[in-house]
């Protein structure tokens, strides 16, 4: 089979990694890809929003399976494009992706589906939401609406921070805002491959959205992650899949929507049991680089059951991962570029690209978060120590890191 990966960050790193150890597959193209990716696939120069170019790329090349990576990408309906050719797309299509892309959808559908989610309500006009928050009181989480890379969310323990973020938010034109009761329990991700009302459960991740040791700081994409994890036991994750996929996918067949993709729920588990925090509509980044190098079956071969209706079970190493990201300077409110990276011989660990570019066969920062080293060991503190190492190998001067990713399930 030839696989076309659409993205360029770890996330399609990892996807691409793993698809290319598939026995059912031989060739291997990521769009665009980066300097990681291009060690082992063939990159191709198409970004990842250049819909009518991916579907002649994949058209001309017969490309067997296209595997999406972005949110933004789905958003815009790559889904909808590559079947209306007759090409195989693992990805929801555009209406249905509004399930991560519009708050306000998401938290409509788990209303109407009684899956179980903080209580919220949405604002169209600073004043009203300002005296919402007046009446509600901290915490509470401001959240805008559309997509924002993970960085549109204020979890506000102060009416005060609530009402600047408020301010910020309705400073945006034709902005428009979900406030939501603040939940307290233990967040981690469940991401599923999902196809209707079929699903194949994946084991679960914990990542780190603020940018800070500690839990300080604004929330990021992800500074660090690591999977399996021991604290969300084996019942929660059953009533996760029960209780909060299961229904929405039912929910979304019921709406005319059906679902098609790597389904994720960001849960709490609270006092009350699972709530949703999120939905995404595609695999976790950082989550897919600390959870793909564990899985011990075929992703290609998981894909096409899925999409054939098959709820395959997935075999797992017993092994715990556990990825430290390294973000430029100033992550997440600015990013640095073109500062030099290098990686000795020496790192064992597995590394994915996240914002890298390379130039004469020397590596630079290009955003964000630049590089994931993830460490695996036969439990975290192996994995973590082992990730610690590397991490303190690669010599760049304008990267940090947390040094505390995984201490949430050593105490
Ligand atoms: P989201 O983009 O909705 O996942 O929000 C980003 C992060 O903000 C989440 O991963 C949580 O850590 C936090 N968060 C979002 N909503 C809530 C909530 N209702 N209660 C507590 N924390 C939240
Ligand atoms: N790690 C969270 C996300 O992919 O949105």
């Amino acid at each position: 089979m030839k696989v076309l990966i659409v993205g360029k960050g770890g996330r399609e790193h990892a996807l691409a990694w793993k698809t290319s150890e598939s026995p059912l597959v031989n060739k291997v193209y990521v769009a665009p890809g980066n300097p990681g990716t291009s060690k082992f696939c063939e990159n191709i120069n198409i970004k990842d929003n250049d819909i009518e170019a991916l579907v002649a790329f994949a058209k001309k090349e017969k490309i067997d399976l296209t595997i999406v990576g972005p949110e933004t990408t789905l958003a815009l309906g790559i889904v909808d494009v590559f079947q209306e050719n007759d090409l195989k797309i693992f990805g929801p299509k555009k209406s249905v992706a509004r399930l991560e892309s519009s708050k306000d959808f998401a938290k409509k559908i788990m209303e109407k589906y009684n899956i179980p989610t903080g209580s919220y309500k949405t604002f169209y006009n600073l004043e009203e939401a300002k005296l919402y928050v007046e009446e509600k009181g901290a915490p509470i989480v401001i959240k805008e609406d559309g997509l924002k890379a993970g960085k549109g969310v204020t979890v506000a323990l102060t009416k005060k921070e609530a009402l600047e973020a408020l301010e910020i938010a309705f400073g945006i034109p034709d902005n428009k805002v979900v406030i939501e009761e603040y939940l307290d329990g233990f967040e981690f991700s469940l991401i599923a491959l999902a196809h209707e009302d079929k699903i194949i459960p994946l084991e679960v991740g914990q990542d780190h959205k603020r940018v800070f040791n500690g839990d300080k700081g604004p929330n990021t994409g992800g500074m660090g992650v690591y999977s399996p994890v021991k604290r969300v036991t084996d019942d929660v994750i059953k009533d996760s899949v029960e209780k909060i996929i299961r229904p929405t996918l039912r929910g979304l067949q019921k709406e005319g929507l059906p679902f098609t993709g790597f389904i994720f729920a960001g849960i709490m588990d609270t006092a009350e049991g699972v709530k949703t925090i999120e939905f995404n509509v595609r695999f976790g980044d950082p989550e897919a680089e600390a959870i793909l190098p564990r899985m011990k079956s075929d992703l290609v071969q998981l894909i096409l059951d899925i999409m054939e209706n098959k709820e395959t079970v997935v075999d797992w190493s017993k092994e715990t991962s556990c990825g430290v990201v390294l973000a430029s300077e100033g992550y997440p409110s600015s990013s640095s570029k073109n500062a030099e990276i290098i990686i000795p011989e020496d790192v064992k660990s597995l590394i994915f690209h996240m914002g890298t570019r390379e130039e004469k066969g020397k590596l630079y920062t290009d955003g964000g978060r630049v590089l994931i080293v993830v460490g695996k060991g036969e439990n975290l503190e192996e994995a973590k120590e082992k990730a610690y190492i590397d991490v303190k190998k690669i010599n760049c001067s304008k990267l940090f890191y947390r040094d505390d990713i995984g201490d949430k399930d050593l105490i």
